[in-house]
Protein backbone atom coordinates (compact mmCIF):
# COMPACT_ATOMS: atom_id res chain seq x y z
CA UNK A 1 0.00 0.00 0.00
CA UNK A 2 1.28 3.68 -1.07
CA UNK A 3 1.85 6.03 2.06
CA UNK A 4 3.14 9.53 2.02
CA UNK A 5 5.76 8.25 4.65
CA UNK A 6 7.37 5.77 2.75
CA UNK A 7 6.77 6.19 -0.76
CA UNK A 8 5.99 2.38 -1.72
CA UNK A 9 4.73 3.25 -5.78
CA UNK A 10 1.01 2.59 -5.96
CA UNK A 11 1.34 -1.89 -7.29
CA UNK A 12 -0.99 -0.60 -9.78
CA UNK A 13 1.61 1.60 -11.72
CA UNK A 14 5.14 0.94 -12.56
CA UNK A 15 7.89 3.47 -12.87
CA UNK A 16 8.96 4.01 -16.18
CA UNK A 17 11.68 2.52 -17.38
CA UNK A 18 14.02 5.94 -17.93
CA UNK A 19 13.31 7.32 -14.64
CA UNK A 20 16.19 10.19 -15.55
CA UNK A 21 14.35 10.80 -18.78
CA UNK A 22 10.95 11.11 -16.80
CA UNK A 23 12.63 13.15 -13.91
CA UNK A 24 13.46 15.25 -16.62
CA UNK A 25 10.15 15.92 -17.79
CA UNK A 26 8.42 16.38 -14.17
CA UNK A 27 11.31 18.93 -13.49
CA UNK A 28 9.62 21.10 -15.93
CA UNK A 29 6.45 20.65 -15.71
CA UNK A 30 6.82 21.33 -11.99
CA UNK A 31 9.79 24.33 -12.30
CA UNK A 32 11.24 22.31 -9.94
CA UNK A 33 14.93 22.60 -8.64
CA UNK A 34 16.27 19.13 -7.16
CA UNK A 35 19.17 19.52 -4.69
CA UNK A 36 21.15 16.87 -3.51
CA UNK A 37 23.20 16.44 -0.64
CA UNK A 38 26.49 14.75 -1.66
CA UNK A 39 25.55 11.79 0.83
CA UNK A 40 22.52 10.62 -1.42
CA UNK A 41 23.07 7.72 -3.76
CA UNK A 42 25.38 8.04 -7.31
CA UNK A 43 22.16 8.14 -9.25
CA UNK A 44 20.46 10.89 -7.68
CA UNK A 45 23.72 13.20 -7.82
CA UNK A 46 23.72 12.54 -11.54
CA UNK A 47 19.61 13.92 -11.91
CA UNK A 48 20.11 16.78 -9.28
CA UNK A 49 20.55 20.30 -10.48
CA UNK A 50 22.44 21.03 -7.73
CA UNK A 51 24.68 18.92 -5.53
CA UNK A 52 26.34 20.38 -2.14
CA UNK A 53 26.73 20.70 1.28
CA UNK A 54 24.43 21.87 4.23
CA UNK A 55 25.72 25.39 3.84
CA UNK A 56 25.56 25.33 -0.09
CA UNK A 57 22.39 23.91 0.35
CA UNK A 58 20.82 26.43 2.55
CA UNK A 59 21.87 28.80 0.33
CA UNK A 60 20.73 27.33 -2.98
CA UNK A 61 17.31 27.06 -0.64
CA UNK A 62 17.17 30.65 -0.03
CA UNK A 63 17.84 32.02 -3.34
CA UNK A 64 16.36 29.16 -6.42
CA UNK A 65 13.83 30.77 -8.62
CA UNK A 66 12.13 27.92 -8.83
CA UNK A 67 8.78 26.89 -7.36
CA UNK A 68 8.90 23.84 -6.08
CA UNK A 69 12.30 22.62 -4.00
CA UNK A 70 12.89 18.75 -3.91
CA UNK A 71 15.03 17.89 -1.73
CA UNK A 72 17.10 14.65 -1.72
CA UNK A 73 18.54 14.58 1.74
CA UNK A 74 17.17 14.47 5.35
CA UNK A 75 14.52 15.61 6.80
CA UNK A 76 16.18 19.00 8.47
CA UNK A 77 17.90 19.85 5.66
CA UNK A 78 14.23 19.87 3.70
CA UNK A 79 13.08 21.87 6.98
CA UNK A 80 15.13 24.19 6.47
CA UNK A 81 14.31 24.98 2.68
CA UNK A 82 11.08 24.96 4.15
CA UNK A 83 11.78 27.50 6.31
CA UNK A 84 13.50 29.97 3.89
CA UNK A 85 10.55 29.45 1.37
CA UNK A 86 6.99 29.44 3.22
CA UNK A 87 5.21 30.07 -0.39
CA UNK A 88 6.76 27.02 -2.34
CA UNK A 89 6.45 23.17 -2.17
CA UNK A 90 9.21 21.46 -0.39
CA UNK A 91 9.22 17.69 -1.10
CA UNK A 92 11.64 15.37 0.48
CA UNK A 93 11.26 11.54 -1.20
CA UNK A 94 11.48 9.66 1.77
CA UNK A 95 9.69 11.33 4.95
CA UNK A 96 11.42 8.82 7.08
CA UNK A 97 15.00 10.11 6.25
CA UNK A 98 15.64 11.60 9.39
CA UNK A 99 19.30 11.97 11.15
CA UNK A 100 20.88 10.28 14.07
CA UNK A 101 22.21 13.99 15.40
CA UNK A 102 18.93 16.03 14.82
CA UNK A 103 17.49 12.89 17.34
CA UNK A 104 19.87 13.19 19.90
CA UNK A 105 18.40 16.23 20.70
CA UNK A 106 15.19 16.24 22.04
CA UNK A 107 13.51 19.80 22.04
CA UNK A 108 12.33 19.33 25.89
CA UNK A 109 15.56 18.32 27.00
CA UNK A 110 17.13 21.06 25.14
CA UNK A 111 14.66 23.42 26.34
CA UNK A 112 15.32 22.42 29.88
CA UNK A 113 19.37 22.79 29.09
CA UNK A 114 19.44 26.27 27.66
CA UNK A 115 16.91 27.62 31.18
CA UNK A 116 19.91 25.82 32.98
CA UNK A 117 22.07 28.49 31.35
CA UNK A 118 20.40 31.59 31.03
CA UNK A 119 23.92 34.27 29.99
CA UNK A 120 24.32 31.56 27.11
CA UNK A 121 24.51 32.18 23.70
CA UNK A 122 23.02 29.29 21.85
CA UNK A 123 25.03 28.32 18.48
CA UNK A 124 23.55 25.04 16.75
CA UNK A 125 24.36 23.05 14.04
CA UNK A 126 22.44 22.97 11.12
CA UNK A 127 21.58 18.97 12.04
CA UNK A 128 18.69 19.32 14.48
CA UNK A 129 15.21 19.84 14.12
CA UNK A 130 13.22 23.49 13.84
CA UNK A 131 12.06 23.50 17.74
CA UNK A 132 15.94 23.05 18.66
CA UNK A 133 16.78 26.18 15.48
CA UNK A 134 13.73 28.45 17.01
CA UNK A 135 15.72 27.81 20.44
CA UNK A 136 18.83 28.99 18.87
CA UNK A 137 20.55 32.51 18.42
CA UNK A 138 22.93 31.50 15.81
CA UNK A 139 22.81 28.36 13.19
CA UNK A 140 26.18 27.19 11.83
CA UNK A 141 27.04 24.34 9.58
CA UNK A 142 30.14 22.53 9.67
CA UNK A 143 31.47 25.20 6.86
CA UNK A 144 30.96 28.08 8.83
CA UNK A 145 31.42 27.07 12.64
CA UNK A 146 34.72 28.11 13.07
CA UNK A 147 34.51 31.35 11.37
CA UNK A 148 30.42 32.20 13.26
CA UNK A 149 32.50 31.23 16.68
CA UNK A 150 35.15 33.65 16.00
CA UNK A 151 32.94 36.52 15.43
CA UNK A 152 31.21 36.36 18.79
CA UNK A 153 32.31 38.55 21.65
CA UNK A 154 35.03 36.42 23.76
CA UNK A 155 32.73 37.49 27.10
CA UNK A 156 29.89 35.69 25.96
CA UNK A 157 29.56 32.57 27.31
CA UNK A 158 28.24 29.75 24.43
CA UNK A 159 26.17 26.81 24.41
CA UNK A 160 27.38 24.62 21.41
CA UNK A 161 24.15 21.89 19.95
CA UNK A 162 23.81 19.25 19.22
CA UNK A 163 27.04 17.58 17.78
CA UNK A 164 29.56 17.06 20.89
CA UNK A 165 32.81 16.16 17.93
CA UNK A 166 32.13 19.45 15.58
CA UNK A 167 31.90 21.12 18.67
CA UNK A 168 35.54 20.19 20.44
CA UNK A 169 36.54 20.70 16.23
CA UNK A 170 35.19 24.12 16.93
CA UNK A 171 37.08 24.73 20.18
CA UNK A 172 39.97 23.39 19.67
CA UNK A 173 40.31 25.79 16.45
CA UNK A 174 39.38 28.82 17.93
CA UNK A 175 40.60 28.42 21.95
CA UNK A 176 37.20 29.30 23.07
CA UNK A 177 35.33 26.85 25.76
CA UNK A 178 31.98 26.29 24.89
CA UNK A 179 29.13 24.32 26.27
CA UNK A 180 28.70 21.40 24.34
CA UNK A 181 25.23 19.82 24.20
CA UNK A 182 26.50 15.37 23.46
CA UNK A 183 24.92 14.71 20.80
CA UNK A 184 26.51 12.59 17.93
CA UNK A 185 25.98 11.36 14.35
CA UNK A 186 26.19 7.58 14.01
CA UNK A 187 28.38 7.27 10.64
CA UNK A 188 31.12 9.81 12.13
CA UNK A 189 31.31 8.11 15.04
CA UNK A 190 31.77 4.68 13.10
CA UNK A 191 35.26 4.85 11.91
CA UNK A 192 37.91 2.37 13.39
CA UNK A 193 41.35 4.39 14.18
CA UNK A 194 42.57 0.97 14.60
CA UNK A 195 41.73 -0.06 10.95
CA UNK A 196 42.52 3.59 9.30
CA UNK A 197 46.18 3.13 10.87
CA UNK A 198 46.13 -0.05 9.25
CA UNK A 199 44.73 1.25 5.57
CA UNK A 200 47.37 4.32 6.08
CA UNK A 201 50.30 1.98 6.36
CA UNK A 202 49.06 -0.05 3.32
CA UNK A 203 49.05 3.09 1.70
CA UNK A 204 52.00 5.16 2.76
CA UNK A 205 51.22 7.63 -0.11
CA UNK A 206 47.66 8.74 0.67
CA UNK A 207 46.30 11.91 2.49
CA UNK A 208 43.77 11.33 5.42
CA UNK A 209 40.65 13.72 5.29
CA UNK A 210 37.98 13.89 7.23
CA UNK A 211 35.17 15.55 8.57
CA UNK A 212 34.55 17.54 11.90
CA UNK A 213 32.11 15.14 13.48
CA UNK A 214 34.45 12.46 13.40
CA UNK A 215 35.67 11.79 16.60
CA UNK A 216 38.86 12.99 17.87
CA UNK A 217 40.65 9.60 17.38
CA UNK A 218 40.31 10.17 13.69
CA UNK A 219 40.86 13.50 13.14
CA UNK A 220 44.14 13.40 14.89
CA UNK A 221 45.19 11.34 11.91
CA UNK A 222 43.98 13.88 9.06
CA UNK A 223 45.85 16.06 7.12
CA UNK A 224 42.87 18.22 6.10
CA UNK A 225 39.59 18.46 7.87
CA UNK A 226 36.58 20.27 6.52
CA UNK A 227 33.39 20.19 5.08
CA UNK A 228 32.00 18.01 2.24
CA UNK A 229 32.21 20.83 0.22
CA UNK A 230 35.48 21.55 1.85
CA UNK A 231 36.40 18.16 1.65
CA UNK A 232 35.95 18.13 -2.08
CA UNK A 233 37.51 21.28 -2.97
CA UNK A 234 40.85 20.14 -1.07
CA UNK A 235 41.08 16.66 -3.09
CA UNK A 236 40.58 19.18 -6.31
CA UNK A 237 43.08 21.49 -5.26
CA UNK A 238 46.13 19.03 -3.83
CA UNK A 239 48.97 17.78 -5.85
CA UNK A 240 48.09 14.61 -3.70
CA UNK A 241 47.17 11.68 -5.99
CA UNK A 242 45.46 9.28 -3.17
CA UNK A 243 43.20 10.05 -0.10
CA UNK A 244 41.49 8.15 2.66
CA UNK A 245 38.24 9.60 2.84
CA UNK A 246 36.61 9.87 6.46
CA UNK A 247 33.07 10.38 5.86
CA UNK A 248 30.28 9.37 4.09
CA UNK A 249 31.36 7.80 0.89
CA UNK A 250 28.66 9.24 -1.46
CA UNK A 251 31.02 12.05 -1.52
CA UNK A 252 33.21 9.39 -3.37
CA UNK A 253 31.09 9.81 -5.95
CA UNK A 254 31.69 13.45 -6.98
CA UNK A 255 34.86 12.92 -5.55
CA UNK A 256 35.97 10.59 -8.83
CA UNK A 257 33.90 11.97 -10.65
CA UNK A 258 35.75 15.32 -10.56
CA UNK A 259 39.47 13.62 -10.42
CA UNK A 260 38.96 10.65 -11.76
CA UNK A 261 42.56 10.30 -12.08
CA UNK A 262 43.38 10.24 -8.40
CA UNK A 263 42.70 7.53 -6.27
CA UNK A 264 39.55 7.76 -3.15
CA UNK A 265 39.67 4.90 -0.38
CA UNK A 266 36.38 5.20 1.97
CA UNK A 267 38.11 4.63 5.77
CA UNK A 268 36.85 1.92 7.49
CA UNK A 269 34.26 1.68 9.93
CA UNK A 270 34.38 -0.35 13.57
CA UNK A 271 32.99 -3.47 12.15
CA UNK A 272 32.52 -5.15 8.82
CA UNK A 273 29.70 -3.56 7.84
CA UNK A 274 28.55 -0.37 5.71
CA UNK A 275 27.93 1.62 8.86
CA UNK A 276 30.06 4.12 6.97
CA UNK A 277 26.70 4.64 4.78
CA UNK A 278 24.19 6.90 6.67
CA UNK A 279 20.98 4.77 6.56
CA UNK A 280 18.72 7.94 6.43
CA UNK A 281 20.17 9.79 3.28
CA UNK A 282 20.01 6.28 1.91
CA UNK A 283 16.92 5.94 2.59
CA UNK A 284 15.96 8.16 -1.02
CA UNK A 285 16.18 6.68 -4.16
CA UNK A 286 15.96 7.29 -8.06
CA UNK A 287 12.74 5.59 -8.03
CA UNK A 288 11.58 7.57 -4.75
CA UNK A 289 12.53 10.90 -6.34
CA UNK A 290 10.43 9.69 -9.18
CA UNK A 291 7.19 9.18 -7.31
CA UNK A 292 7.89 12.26 -5.05
CA UNK A 293 7.46 14.68 -8.18
CA UNK A 294 4.78 12.81 -10.00
CA UNK A 295 2.65 13.03 -7.34
CA UNK A 296 3.50 16.18 -5.31
CA UNK A 297 4.00 14.00 -1.55
CA UNK A 298 5.45 13.58 0.82
CA UNK A 299 5.66 17.43 1.37
CA UNK A 300 7.01 19.54 4.05
CA UNK A 301 4.45 21.79 6.19
CA UNK A 302 5.54 23.33 9.57
CA UNK A 303 3.43 25.90 11.28
CA UNK A 304 4.10 30.00 10.48
CA UNK A 305 5.25 30.62 14.72
CA UNK A 306 7.80 28.15 14.53
CA UNK A 307 9.26 28.55 10.96
CA UNK A 308 9.37 32.63 12.21
CA UNK A 309 11.20 31.23 15.71
CA UNK A 310 13.93 28.99 13.21
CA UNK A 311 14.01 31.29 10.33
CA UNK A 312 16.05 33.94 12.35
CA UNK A 313 19.24 32.05 13.52
CA UNK A 314 19.43 30.60 9.96
CA UNK A 315 18.97 34.61 8.46
CA UNK A 316 21.86 35.68 11.70
CA UNK A 317 24.02 32.45 9.88
CA UNK A 318 23.75 33.46 6.53
CA UNK A 319 24.53 37.22 6.98
CA UNK A 320 27.65 36.25 9.43
CA UNK A 321 29.15 33.39 6.66
P1 LIG B 1 28.00 18.99 5.66
O1 LIG B 1 27.00 18.85 4.59
O2 LIG B 1 27.93 20.33 6.31
O3 LIG B 1 29.38 18.64 5.23
O4 LIG B 1 27.56 17.96 6.81
C1 LIG B 1 27.61 16.60 6.63
C2 LIG B 1 26.47 15.90 7.21
O5 LIG B 1 26.57 15.07 8.05
C3 LIG B 1 25.16 16.27 6.74
O6 LIG B 1 24.22 15.55 7.41
FE1 LIG C 1 22.68 12.85 10.27
FE2 LIG C 1 25.08 11.73 10.31
FE3 LIG C 1 23.36 11.03 8.42
FE4 LIG C 1 24.48 13.48 8.38
S1 LIG C 1 25.52 11.53 8.12
S2 LIG C 1 22.31 12.96 8.06
S3 LIG C 1 24.65 13.89 10.58
S4 LIG C 1 23.12 10.68 10.64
Amino acid sequence: MFTAANLLPPTTQLPPTDLFAAIQILKRELNAVILAHYYQEPDIQDVADYIGDSLGLSQQAATTPAAVIVFAGVHFMAETAKILNPGKRVLLPDLNAGCSLADSCPADAFATFKAAHPDHLVISYINCTAEIKAMSDIICTSANAVKIVRQIPLAQPIIFAPDRNLGRYVMQQTGREMLLWQGSCVVHETFSEKKLVQLQMAHPTATVIAHPECETAILRHASYIGSTTALLQYCLQSSQQSFIVATEPGIIHQMQKQAPHKQFIPAPPLNNCNCNECPFMRLNTLEKLYWTMKLGIPEITLAEPMRLAALRPIQRMLAMS
